[in-house]
């Protein structure tokens, strides 16, 4: 069954990396997809497998941008059915003692206030229609809490905590919000990592290996289609055996 053709999907992020890969992963099934991002530089570059419906330009860290954004990307869609909270940045890999305040809250911003701020945007329209698939990118990091990464661990901490609450406060509306907890794929998000910190990662991951991005697409394709419909406030494993919860 699937995503049913003609459905939209928000995907922020959406321009290179994960959210590239779960907008290819959409668009293949017939999805119209809308990527919202701060740089296409990475997406100009590639021919693509696919042709957005459209990309705005937008810092999700900001609000007046996500509530312009999300009012364009309904005038031209007429109605948006999947929201894909996916971009976010790693920040420094730094003992938190050393972490600057700044910076602490850049990744906050990033991370956790653009998924309150896009899920608000979004959830009245969808309540409205009583149809919505919200599905937010945390991390293992939100589950473990890894060390020198400590305010992406917390931001990713409070994507769980946002998902699982406001998924209780839509269980009735047909908007049903769920969460994803990858472990490490290769993409531009190592840039902000030190070699050791990569190491680190993949010795942890029982499989041997980083996840594949199109795993991602996969799962997030059945998460986001009307097939995801007992199931919400859920956070689901990337992991490659990780998880021990
Ligand atoms: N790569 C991993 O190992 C990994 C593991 C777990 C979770 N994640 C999560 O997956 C998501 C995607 O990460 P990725 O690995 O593809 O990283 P990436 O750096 O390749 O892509 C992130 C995208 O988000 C965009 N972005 C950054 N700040 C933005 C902003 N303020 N407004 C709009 N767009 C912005 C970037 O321009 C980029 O296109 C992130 O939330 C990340 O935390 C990644």
């Amino acid at each position: 069954m699937g995503i049913p053709a003609g459905q939209t999907a928000i995907i922020t992020g959406g321009a290179r990396g994960i959210g590239h890969g779960i907008a290819k992963r959409l668009a293949r099934g017939g999805c119209r997809v809308i990527l919202w991002d701060v740089d296409f530089a990475a997406f100009e570059a590639e021919v693509q497998e696919f042709t957005p419906l459209l990309t705005q330009k937008v810092d999700v860290s900001d609000y007046a941008s996500v509530e312009a954004a999300f009012a364009e990307a309904l005038r031209v869609a007429g109605s948006i059915e999947i929201l894909v909270n996916n971009a976010g940045i790693n920040g420094p890999v730094l003992p938190f003692w050393e972490y600057p305040v700044e910076t602490w809250h850049k990744v906050r911003a990033i991370d956790l206030d653009s998924v309150f701020y896009c899920c608000r945007v979004a959830v009245p329209h969808m309540r409205a229609q009583k149809y919505g698939r919200i599905v937010n990118i945390a991390s293992m990091a939100g589950k473990d809490g890894v060390p020198f990464i400590s305010g992406y661990s917390a931001a990713k901490a409070g994507v769980i905590g946002f998902t699982k609450a406001i998924a209780k406060e839509l269980a009735q509306d047909g908007v049903i919000v769920n969460a994803i907890a990858p472990a490490m794929a290769e993409t531009g998000l190592m840039k902000e990592m030190t070699q050791a910190h990569i190491d680190a990662m993949k010795a942890k991951i029982p499989m041997g290996r980083f996840l594949q991005i199109d795993e991602v697409g996969a799962l997030v394709a059945w998460i986001a289609s009307p097939e995801c419909s007992f199931t919400t406030g859920f956070v689901f494993d990337l992991s490659g055996g990780r998880t021990t919860y």
